[in-house]
């Protein structure tokens, strides 16, 4: 574990830990403000993502910045990054030699961002974070607390791409998230 984000990111450069190393265009390490009190984890970069070296820029990333505007959070403030940092061809999921593999750069990055809050997007974030016994259907929109950091997991936001009711449960977790970001700043 490195104790400064230039070691760190240092670290990631021309990664061969997994397969992706083999397929990537870019690796997608991840963006925002680095002492945020809220952190997402997606799954792994797509298309757009693995271009541009960003998380959440492609179709995803346009309903998470919608969901930015509608909780009047700016996508700055908070630090986003994904399980896996290389694109997992044909966007298939991240499978768990790979997902194995790139874990610590991940909770290297929690340990130097120090966030409250971790809102988990979707299953593959879910059961890599919390445990494979976790499933999103009965997880979501329930706080699980894990030394002093508080997980919400919900949808990942491509899965509202696909089914419109999900929209609408994925709003409710995002709200309370808002709501307890506020509670925890007002302390
Ligand atoms: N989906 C993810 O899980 N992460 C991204 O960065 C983009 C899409």
């Amino acid at each position: 574990m490195y104790d400064n984000w230039e070691e760190l990111e240092n670290s990631i450069q021309n990664c061969k830990l997994c397969k992706l190393c083999t397929t990537r265009t870019n690796i997608v390490f991840g963006t925002g403000n680095k002492n945020a009190d809220l952190m997402f984890i997606g799954e792994g970069p797509g298309a757009d993502e693995d271009l541009q070296g960003k998380p959440f820029v492609g179709k995803a990333g346009k309903l998470m910045d919608m969901a930015f505007m509608g909780l009047q959070i700016n996508r700055d403030e908070v630090y986003i990054a994904n399980i896996v940092k290389c694109r997992p061809p044909a966007n298939r999921n991240p499978e768990d030699d790979e997902a194995e593999a790139c874990l610590n750069y991940l909770r290297n990055q929690v340990i130097l961002v120090k966030p409250k809050i971790i809102v988990l997007l979707g299953s593959v974030a879910l059961k890599n974070i919390l445990g494979k016994e976790y499933g999103i259907t009965s997880s979501r929109g329930k706080w699980v607390e894990r030394k002093n950091i508080l997980y919400m997991p919900t949808w990942h936001p491509a899965a509202l791409l696909r089914d419109e009711n999900k929209k609408i449960e994925f709003w409710k977790d995002l709200k309370q998230v808002k709501q307890k970001l506020e509670e925890i700043k007002e302390v």
